[in-house]
């Protein structure tokens, strides 16, 4: 009789097709992300427009890790761990604005860049209190396309060289010069591995966001691009085609189909360049005769949008069609940032572990937009807990959500060995784990 599988068993190789269960339902294996990952990873931290002045902070934290992200100048940030050197307080949670840091366990203080400013009764350690004693322990930090990146590790090669070749294809979207439509965050009940791929392929399409079949084909293909993964619609029919698995287009002029496809969109998910692309769609219905072939139409479709974008004042990366369709749709950067990129917007992902929980993760979802300068909103993280909210999220991530809890429960089934990805869909999930293995394998 064969040896019944156990769920903590983390020795199963990755392959294309093939993930163990116990890297996602396993709390031995969160134990080795928390020694062997998440202090050697580049991970995104904050946008720095969430820390516009000096002094602005944003607290991070990571699975029972916490760094405190801080503007030190108009274009400088520093990053320390989120610990008194005394006795050990966390120094700040969320986010707010400081001249300096202060423990309110006894009162000691920081200047910006980390310095201690003061001990109490400082004499009484008898001079043994070095200043590099006192000080708090920074952390590296970098930025990237507008966001900060902080890694635990000193010895970790430069942010550029660990974002490549992705920050390759994403350079050219100009991602530093968008800004916030709205952020919003929650617990997932799954781990946080589960939630990222849920938004990684586009495999779940057909039958999670059915409805979307009708102006998509939505077949897609998972490239792996060292340890970061994206996927596109290369080998789908033009954007707007009805799904050829519900018997393909039912006529050759995609315009009607681009113009539900972006009003579905701006209605059930109202995220990144949506209000543009409606206006686009419009035009195209207006403006682009019937017969256009779909690359003329598809032309003007980005033309459109280029153009509104422009006279709004918000501008538009000097970016090429084949640099955009080169891109693909989605990215995933290793360990846990995803982004649907365009020009004028963006959807942005990030899952992190909650606290020791395998079984559980906190979700951010954001919506970047390009503004004309000066007429950004001010956004606000919201919360809800309600993942069946519809008005809160949107119908789009509410189907994604009503996934979650039950892979999580499912892959804890005896019957259940590991996931089966689609080679060709879904290797960026396989991609991902490979990577990560890399990273909790014995030294
Ligand atoms: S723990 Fe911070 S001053 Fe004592
Ligand atoms: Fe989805």
């Amino acid at each position: 009789m064969n040896a019944p599988f156990q769920p903590t068993d983390s020795s199963g190789p990755v392959r294309d097709d093939y993930v163990p269960a116990a890297d996602y339902i396993s709390r031995e294996f969160l134990q080795l992300e928390k020694a062997r990952l998440w202090p050697r990873a580049w991970q995104m931290a904050c946008r720095a427009e969430e820390i516009p002045a000096v002094g602005d902070y944003y607290t991070y934290d990571i699975a029972d890790e916490s760094i405190v992200v801080v503007r030190t100048g108009p274009e400088a940030f520093s990053a320390y761990y989120n610990v008194c050197p005394h006795r050990g307080r966390r120094l700040t949670s969320g986010c707010g604005h400081t001249a300096r840091f202060h423990c309110r366990f006894h009162g000691w203080q920081w200047s910006l860049d980390g310095a201690n400013t003061l001990v109490v009764d400082r004499e009484e350690w008898g001079g043994c209190l070095t200043d590099a004693d006192v000080a708090l322990k920074p952390v590296r930090i970098e930025t990237w396309g507008g966001w900060v990146y902080v890694n635990m590790d000193p010895e970790a090669a430069p942010l550029a060289e660990w974002l490549a070749p992705a920050k390759d294809f994403l350079d050219p979207f100009d991602l530093a010069g968008l800004r916030y439509q709205w952020r919003k965050s929650t617990i997932l009940p799954c781990n946080w591995k589960v939630a990222l791929e849920a938004f990684n392929e586009g495999y779940h399409v057909q039958t999670t966001h059915r409805q979307m079949l009708e102006y998509m084909d939505d077949v897609t293909v998972s490239h792996t691009h060292g340890r970061h993964a994206m996927f596109a619609y290369w080998e789908a029919l033009p954007m707007g085609s009805r799904s050829r698995r519900i018997g393909g287009p039912l006529t050759d002029d995609i315009r009607p189909g681009i113009l539900a496809y972006m009003e579905d969109m701006a209605a059930t998910l109202n995220a990144g360049s949506s209000v543009r692309a409606v206006h686009a769609a419009r035009r195209v219905m207006q403006e682009v005769a019937p017969g256009s072939s779909p690359i003329e139409v598809l032309t003007a479709f980005g033309g459109f949008i280029r153009e509104d974008a422009v006279n709004s004042g918000a501008g538009f990366p000097p970016i090429t069609p084949q640099e955009i369709y080169a891109a693909g749709i989605d990215w995933h950067l290793f360990p846990n940032q995803i982004m649907l990129q365009s020009p004028t917007g963006l959807l942005g992902y990030r899952a992190r572990p909650n606290g020791d929980d395998p079984d559980s993760c906190v979700w951010d979802v954001y919506s970047l937009q390009r503004y004309p300068p000066g007429q950004e909103p001010q956004v606000v993280q919201e919360w809800s807990h309600d993942l069946a909210d519809e008005a809160f999220w949107g119908r789009i991530l509410c189907q994604d959500y009503e996934n979650m809890a039950d892979i999580q429960r499912g892959m804890k089934s005896r019957g259940f060995a590991g996931s089966r990805p689609n080679p060709v869909q879904e290797r960026a999930v396989s991609n991902f784990h490979r990577a990560l293995h890399d990273f909790v394998a014995e030294d």
